[in-house]
């Protein structure tokens, strides 16, 4: 790969007393990366990496984020005009097929989400027993997996058709699936989708429609929602997509791989931190709407504790979709007229952490997941349910990228190595003569 001169840049590592040259690749963006994949055969090391901060699993063409500018972009597309002017589905499709749809093309898909909508009846007998208190993440990575039992896919990866059946399947049955679930832990008769309804609205109304108060779908809600699950629908090599491209790499169905992915989602650190955030606030706010002894428990280093919605692995500016989530909150409550007291905690604790030095010099800024679960409050998403929005909007994603994975001529097993640092040979004692 060309440099801007034309050379082909190379990185010389001398190590054991051998130099070696290694590639230099350079992304579409200039970000630079030293090819070691054939480090371990010429040298004999390998690289060691905890938590992969520098390393690259992949070339991808999906997601561009610059961590230090506060950039992301869907197919080179900025995250904020997506916002602006797109729908989750349009997005959706573009982060599948790496273009923006026709009218014709859009329709064709909105029609096959459609058509994909129902779940099965049996699954239904799942839900009931569960036990009540589960964590609707568990259940919508359980049940994403049990759709292989109930809509098995071609063994062979070579129809394309059959294999787009399937992606639209999962991105349209989630959305029934998580409802479903919802309403079943109410104790409630399950809401069908309605083919009049767009994506947002059918999922608002399947959640919340009832025999008794018939829900009434309101235009702000589903741009609230649009917007939510737009700027949570890709973002590069992030704890859970890694997960999805890893699982899937055993060319495991991609039910399973994509219910990898939620399993990993569910962590407080990655997209869990909706619901924990929601938590640290209410925690304020039970404290009299105290701050400070939350913001000194984050800095202390004998405390596990941390500001939740605070930091990023890659962001060390502001995270671009904490900006739009936290206008979308503002307009959202204004348009309905609701006050939320913990967006005015919320907004309290940012400007207290941003002029905080601690904060200022781990670089820690509100993430995304700082302002959603004001968002999901105001539309009546039960709290626990808040990773499992999170979920539904990143659903394209880890397709997208499962897909490129696939597509992909020369995809390999995952499979890191390791430095082993335990004991050396040893040898079998018998019970009795143990100490
Ligand atoms: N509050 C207080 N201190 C923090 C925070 C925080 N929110 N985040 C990082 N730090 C500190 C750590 O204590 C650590 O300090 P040390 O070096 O003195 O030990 C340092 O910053 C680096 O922390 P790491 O965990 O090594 O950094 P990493 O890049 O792995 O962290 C992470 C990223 C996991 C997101 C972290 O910032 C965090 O735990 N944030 C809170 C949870 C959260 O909001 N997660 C959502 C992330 S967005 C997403 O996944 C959708």
């Amino acid at each position: 790969m060309k440099n801007e001169n034309g050379f082909q840049e190379t990185a010389s590592l001398t190590v054991g007393g051998k130099t070696v040259q290694l590639p230099v690749i350079i992304g579409s963006e200039g970000e630079r990366a030293i090819d070691i994949s054939s480090l371990r055969e010429k040298t004999g090391y390998i690289t060691l990496d905890p938590g992969l901060g520098n390393t690259g699993i992949c070339k991808s063409q999906i997601t561009f984020m610059n961590g230090e500018e506060g950039i992301l972009r869907y197919r080179g597309i900025p995250v904020d005009e997506l916002a602006e002017h797109s729908t989750f589905v349009e997005t959706a499709y573009l982060l599948i097929n790496g273009i923006l749809p026709t009218r014709m093309q859009l329709n064709k898909f909105s029609v096959q989400l459609n058509d994909q909508s129902l779940v099965h009846e049996d699954m239904k007998g799942f839900y009931q027993n569960i036990p009540p208190r589960s964590h609707p993440m568990g259940i919508l990575s359980s049940m994403v997996n049990t759709l292989e039992s109930f809509y098995p896919i071609l063994k062979t990866t070579t129809k394309i058709e059959e294999i787009n059946t399937t992606l639209t399947r999962i991105i349209s049955k989630v959305r029934t699936m998580a409802a479903m679930s919802y309403k079943i832990s109410r104790g409630h008769r399950v809401v069908y989708p309605r083919p009049d309804l767009c994506y947002c609205g059918n999922f608002l109304n399947m959640m919340f429609d009832s025999p008794v108060r018939p829900y009434q779908l309101d235009k702000s809600a589903i741009k609230a929602l649009n917007v939510f699950w737009i700027l949570h629908a890709d973002h590069e090599q992030n704890c859970s997509t890694s997960a999805v491209r890893l699982v899937g790499s055993g060319r495991v169905n991609v039910y399973a791989a994509i219910s990898a992915g939620i399993a990993a989602l569910w962590g407080p650190l990655h997209g869990g931190a909706n619901q924990a955030v929601i938590e640290m606030l209410e925690a304020i706010q039970a404290n009299g709407g105290n701050i400070s002894p939350f913001v000194e428990r984050a800095k202390d280093k004998n405390d596990p504790y941390r500001l939740m919605g605070f930091g990023h692995r890659v962001y060390k500016a502001y995270d671009p979709r904490a900006k739009i989530i936290n206008k979308t909150a503002h307009a959202l409550l204004e348009k309905m007229q609701i006050s939320d007291p913990l967006l005015d905690i919320a907004q309290k604790l940012e400007q207290v952490a941003l002029k905080d030095d601690y904060f200022i010099e781990y670089r820690l800024y509100p993430n995304v997941d700082f302002y959603s679960g004001i968002v999901l409050r105001a539309l009546g998403i039960p709290t626990n349910m808040f990773t499992v929005m999170f979920a539904l909007g990143r659903m394209p994603g880890w397709i997208a990228q499962w897909k490129e994975d696939a597509d992909d001529p020369n995809w390999r097993l995952y499979r890191p190595r390791q430095i082993y640092i335990g004991q050396n040979t040893t040898h079998y004692i018998p019970i009795e003569e143990r100490v």
